[in-house]
């Protein structure tokens, strides 16, 4: 079955071109100007649209069992937001509980995604450290094609490590030519505030925002960075919320680190204010970590990407419904972290950034698929609409307009933190491996259409990348480090 997408703009990433999409099967056959459609083939009018490589969001919690609680949007409901919005990829983490075993969580991850509607990938989380681990990050990565190990400096007594264990993570992750991911915030220093206020009598949503200021996302980016580049090991800073955290991320890639900042939708367009609602459910439906921060971090965030010193943006897709969120009514440390965005990213980012021309349609295609495309190691199979790329397309309508409520979203809580945001971009055809998964407003995709996709290990030129290294030791003593 062929189907020629005719009379758009094709926006890729480096370029775009008046050109017309040629697809095959799963794959996108040609593309060129004029293309003569094979007999039989489905034509897409694309005509004042543009064309372009579908969303891959590398930060996705779908049905993650979390303080208490199962995150609301599973695979299937998760995917099928994201293929409404334009997003044709997720990257989900697979979380081990602590002293868990990789392996059975892999399982567990590949049991909950089979139901998923668009193609997804995994991250591993190191949640613990142990001669176990240090030889199942090898299955990982070479069995299971899993090339990004996550570590939460933060969630103290639950998800945190510590710096031995970062250390000897990030150094396994070296070896094996996979990449550390972080959630850059001290731990320590988060649960010391948090008690410090409810001691004060601050035991609503607001204490969550004063107990992460942004000093304790900086201080961790910046120590995940030395202690990434002591092992020679690459760094992906998820969610960096803040300008303290981006300075780190900028100075280091300005040292010759290679270090990745990915900002969330979340913290480009919503701030701290919205922790000060008298109306606790509204407070409390916001609660994430890291939490909104003032508009003055906002401006950091776009200039990051504007810049190319952040290179991501994403959602940390983590949905509670408000009856979940309820069950810290008295004791913010118990409000469930996490807000959704997978349906709403690529349109609120088109408005807030192409449209207000911070960010050129190429760079819109760069931060919302391209870059992490290469940097998860799948470019061009995504991230390009380009002869022999998977055909994840998006037809997109930069005229469409879209006001943004929960009564018309897929996603199954029953509240959107972006209520109201009016948004002008948005995809009218989304194609998912060469299938039409949404279309004019309606889902086409169904249960189980995605598949999980391989990522390969890196190759060692790209890992051994330690400035310490290279000023100070022989290679030898980085290497000698990595004990289980
Ligand atoms: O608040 C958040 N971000 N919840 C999801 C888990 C995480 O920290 O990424
Ligand atoms: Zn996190
Ligand atoms: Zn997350």
């Amino acid at each position: 079955m062929s189907i020629l997408i005719r009379g758009g703009t094709v926006i890729n990433h480096d370029h775009s071109r008046r050109a017309d999409v040629l697809i095959d099967g799963e794959t996108v056959a040609a593309v060129a100007p004029a293309i003569e459609p094979p007999s039989g083939a489905e034509i897409i009018d694309a005509g004042g649209c543009d064309v372009m490589p579908g969303g891959i969001d590398p930060h996705t919690h779908l049905e993650l069992p979390f303080m208490g609680s199962v995150s609301a949007d599973d695979f299937e409901w998760g995917t099928k937001a994201a293929l409404s919005g334009g997003t044709t990829m997720v990257v989900d983490f697979c979380i081990p509980d602590p002293g868990q075993s990789m392996l059975a969580a892999y399982q567990d991850w590949r049991r909950k995604s089979e139901k998923a509607a668009a193609d997804y990938g995994f991250h591993m989380a190191v949640t613990s450290w142990s001669k176990q681990i240090f030889d199942e990050m090898e299955t990982v990565v070479k069995t299971y094609g899993i090339n990004t190990f996550k570590h939460f400096m933060a969630y103290k007594g639950a998800l945190m490590v510590n710096d031995d264990e970062l250390y000897n993570s990030f150094a396994r992750c070296a070896h094996l030519g996979a990449m550390p991911l972080v959630h850059a915030e001290n731990g320590d220093v988060v649960a010391r505030m948090q008690e410090a206020l409810l001691e004060r009598g601050v035991s609503g949503p607001e204490g969550h925002a004063y107990s992460r200021p942004p000093e304790v996302e900086g201080e961790a980016t910046n120590r995940a960075i030395m202690i990434a580049d002591m092992t020679g090991a690459p760094l992906y800073v998820v969610h960096t919320s803040c300008r303290q955290a981006h300075e780190a991320i900028a100075r280091a890639r300005a040292a010759g680190k290679r270090v990745y900042g990915e900002p969330l939708i979340q913290h480009l367009l919503l701030d701290a204010g919205e922790y000060e609602s008298r109306d606790w459910d509204h407070a409390a439906r916001r609660v994430m970590s890291p939490p909104f921060r003032d508009k003055s971090h906002q401006e950091s965030l776009w200039a990051g990407l504007q810049s190319g010193s952040l290179q991501v943006v994403a959602t940390d897709h983590c949905s509670f419904t408000t009856e979940q969120k309820r069950i810290g009514a008295d004791d913010f440390r118990k409000i469930p972290n996490g807000t959704g965005g997978l349906e709403d990213r690529m349109p609120l980012l088109w408005t807030a950034g192409v449209n207000t021309g911070r960010l050129t349609k190429e760079e819109f295609v760069a931060v919302t698929s391209a870059n992490i495309a290469r940097i998860l190691n799948i470019f061009p199979r995504k991230g390009a609409v380009a002869a022999g790329s998977d055909a994840d397309i998006v037809v997109w309508d930069p005229a469409a307009g879209k006001t943004i409520t929960a009564k018309r979203q897929l996603s199954r809580i029953d509240y959107n933190v972006f209520e109201g945001f009016a948004c002008t971009g948005a995809p009218v055809i989304t194609l998912s491996r060469g299938k039409i998964a949404w279309k004019d407003g309606e889902l086409r995709a169904g249960r189980g259409d995605g598949r999980y996709v391989e990522r390969p290990a890196f190759s060692p030129v790209h890992v051994a990348n330690s400035t310490w290294k290279v000023q100070t030791a022989p290679k030898a003593v980085a290497r000698a480090r990595i004990t289980p």
